[in-house]
């Protein structure tokens, strides 16, 4: 693996050519008082190195005569580390993560100069930690006023972004592997939860077997807040409360996906408590899954990343207009966004060590065309959400629809010859789903 992170800043140093890239590990964050939440790495930081420690800076600096990769760490210390956990510390940092020399993060503001004097440039994200920001920019201003003494130094700051997230979003096969046991962990989280739901029982109880299975099969635990709604409940995008008792008629809406060795799957199942879809339920759920169906069709190499959405928008809008929900000439309706009061989010987003991954979708006017080993989830749905008004022009909603919510989600890897569903291991066919 150490290998994977070495090509990998190799690429970046490759496209940085007389620049010094610095990355900051994320900050802790606190929980309540002076309990933290359980640390999770900056995304750029932990693809550029494995190294999973908070206070660490990495500098990649391609043009230094002695040093191109180089860590500040936590040193070692047995006092401390007893208290809040194993740190690596400086020697293991070259030994362990290949740095070509590593420092005391304390000795960051010291060492940092010399890494930067001959730079043409600064890259660097401007990120969630001020203090560091701050530090970059008083660097970065002490050089700019000596700069005339010397005639060399950084004279901009560039954001790292579009060199390496365009790296991030292209995944090797390494990454491919864990995205798979990211994607493996949730299938069989999401079959189980199938198996257990039944009337009576409550919302949380599915979300604690989903997340058993989870750490249970090795991962780290879930990718995102999951979200066990029923009934009405799934008409709330991100609701995570999880603590309704489900009843008989209601569907189940299960967002939920596992992050496995940082990698993330993203999977969302609708399906009925009882066993059985109301007319109306079953009507609304064959329009997402056609909608689905046809937009996972559209993932090819080549294909606009905007082709799924807009396959997605024309067939829900057509299943609306025939089951009256909407009225009026089907392009039109598109045009002037009728469907939103009922499909409001997008329908695909970049997948793998972030849930919405890094990568650009659209350069200016064009949108982003899929390449082999990008990772997007697709995923409609349709939302009769209560209180929501017709526009003067469309019908009235008539009550039987009110509070149906429905989303199916997949991960989808575009390959060299089509996509292949990563999370094709849970049924979503009518059928499959009705007991
Ligand atoms: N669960 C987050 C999402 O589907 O984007
Ligand atoms: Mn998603
Ligand atoms: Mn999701």
């Amino acid at each position: 693996m150490q290998t994977e992170y070495c090509q990998r800043r190799e690429q970046l140093m490759a496209r940085i050519g007389n620049g010094t890239a610095i990355f900051c590990s994320a900050p802790t964050t606190v929980m309540h008082n002076d309990v933290k939440y359980i640390y999770r790495q900056d995304s750029d930081f932990f693809y550029l190195t494995g190294f999973n420690e908070a206070k660490a800076v990495a500098i990649l600096a391609p043009h230094h005569e002695e040093y191109r990769f180089i860590l500040f760490v936590q040193p070692k210390d047995q006092e401390k580390e007893v208290w809040s956990g194993y740190r690596c510390g400086v020697d293991a940092a070259k030994g362990i993560y290949g740095a070509d020399e590593a420092y005391p993060i304390a000795e960051l503001d010291e060492k940092l100069p010399q890494f930067l004097e001959k730079a043409d440039r600064i890259y660097y994200h401007i990120g969630r930690d001020r203090d560091f920001n701050d530090t970059i920019l008083k660097h970065y201003q002490c050089l700019l006023h000596t700069y005339p003494k010397r005639g060399t130094g950084p004279i901009a700051i560039e954001d790292t972004s579009s060199i390496l997230h365009s790296l991030r979003l292209h995944k090797s096969k390494t990454e491919l592997d864990l995205m798979r046991q990211a994607a493996d962990i949730a299938v069989e989280a999401h079959n189980h939860a199938l198996q257990i739901t039944a009337p009576g029982r409550y919302e949380y109880e599915i979300q604690a077997e989903i997340e058993y299975i989870f750490r249970l099969r090795g991962g780290m635990g879930p990718a995102y807040p999951s979200i066990v709604a029923a009934g009405t409940n799934a008409c709330v995008l991100h609701y995570i409360e999880n603590n309704c008792q489900m009843q008989e008629n209601e569907l189940l809406l299960i967002d939920a996906g596992c992050a496995y060795g940082y990698y993330n799957s993203d999977i969302t199942r609708t399906f009925p408590i009882g066993g059985k879809f109301t007319p109306e339920q079953k009507a609304l759920y064959e329009i997402v899954l056609e909608a689905q169906k046809q937009a996972i069709e559209e993932v090819q190499a080549g294909n606009p990343f905007t082709a799924p959405h807009n396959t997605a928008v024309r067939i829900l809008t057509e299943g609306l207009v025939e089951l009256g929900l909407l009225k009026g000439e089907i392009d039109k309706l598109i045009e002037e966004e009728k469907y939103k009061p009922f499909y409001m989010h997008r329908t695909s987003h970049w997948l793998g060590l972030d849930v919405h991954d890094v990568g650009v979708y659209q350069h200016g006017e064009n949108p982003q065309l899929l390449q082999p080993g990008q990772v997007l989830t697709i995923e409609p749905g349709l939302y009769i959400v209560p209180g929501t008004k017709p526009a003067a022009d469309q019908p009235d909603i008539d009550a039987r629809w009110v509070g149906i919510g429905i989303r199916i989600e997949d991960d989808v890897l575009v390959s060299a010859d089509g996509y292949e569903v990563l999370t094709a291991g849970v049924p979503k066919e009518v059928k499959d789903l009705e007991r």
